[in-house]
């Protein structure tokens, strides 16, 4: 007989749950979003819930119902009845198994959480240090897929040297962005970001950040830099839908901006805070 083994217990594979079998698990062959609301009032959906069919058409998980998955989005926050709230889903391409084609016929797996956002006040306040990490990311960063691996890594790394966030550098020196978040630098009263392309995820946070600089009249030029030239910023700070925004006061143990958040990234921090109040 076909046999699986879950940690300890031993059953007939016939019997095992399909969860064990998502190609999610095996593959990372799913995407996923992560949405916020702010004091009772989701942000950005509609952004996100784009983002998530781009993901979904560019991995060829297809007959998606889209409009479906917005209202258990929709109808999962309002019971929670969590005011700020982290909304968690993922959808893989199905269970089944384990080939890493999928010609097969697969029926996707939908999962989502509503959980508490952590209090970030403390992290904005003071800012956070950030360390460098080298990209060992796949070529299409776009895709918000369930391959976190190298994320996770990079992120480890940071944490081990007491990091907030690892920035990561491609082959080239560059900087990408962080390993969960988007990374911004202000020289001269400038905000400089990475151009967006397949490397990196298009942030939905990026794209307020720079409609909040437009509505400051700031200038925002999309250019590759290296940490070289990044640690000698006026203010640095990183964007991710969970913080918005957050001042970064220190790169590979550089002090940026004398330790405070930066006055700019602060303006633009207000600014933002119109589009969610
Ligand atoms: N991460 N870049 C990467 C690699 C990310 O994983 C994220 C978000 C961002 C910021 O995107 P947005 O502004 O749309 O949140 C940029 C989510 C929150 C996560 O993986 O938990």
């Amino acid at each position: 007989v076909e046999i699986a083994i879950i940690d300890e217990k031993f059953l007939p594979l016939e019997e095992l749950d399909k969860v064990y079998m998502d190609r999610g698990t095996f593959f990372g062959d799913g995407v996923y979003e992560v949405v916020r609301s702010y004091n009772g009032k989701i942000f950005a959906l509609a952004e996100h819930i784009q983002r998530f069919e781009n993901g979904l058409n560019a991995i060829g998980i297809e007959n998606v119902d889209i409009e479906k998955i917005k209202q258990k989005v929709i109808s999962a926050f309002e019971k929670s009845k969590i005011p700020n709230a982290k909304i968690y889903f993922h959808l893989t391409r199905g269970s089944g198994p384990r080939e890493h084609n999928f010609t097969g016929d697969y029926k996707p797996n939908f999962f989502l959480t509503v959980t508490e956002l952590p209090d970030c006040t403390s992290l904005k306040k003071n800012g956070v240090s950030v360390i460098t990490h080298p990209d060992w990311r796949w070529k299409r960063c776009d895709i918000k897929s369930l391959n976190l691996l190298p994320n996770v890594l990079a992120k480890q790394a940071a944490s081990e040297k007491n990091a907030f966030e690892a920035i990561l550098v491609n082959e080239d020196g560059y900087i990408t962005e962080g390993a969960s978040s988007a990374f911004f630098s202000i020289f001269d009263e400038k905000v400089y970001t990475t151009p967006l392309q397949e490397n990196i995820l298009p942030s939905i946070t990026r794209k307020f950040v720079t409609k909040a600089c437009r509505n400051l009249t700031l200038e925002v030029i999309e250019k590759h830099l290296s940490p070289d030239e990044v640690k000698k910023a006026d203010e640095l700070f990183m964007a991710v839908t969970t913080k918005d925004i957050l001042p970064i006061i220190e790169f590979n143990n550089v002090e940026i901006s004398n330790r405070l958040p930066g006055e700019i990234t602060s303006k633009i921090e207000n600014e933002f805070a119109e589009f969610t109040g």
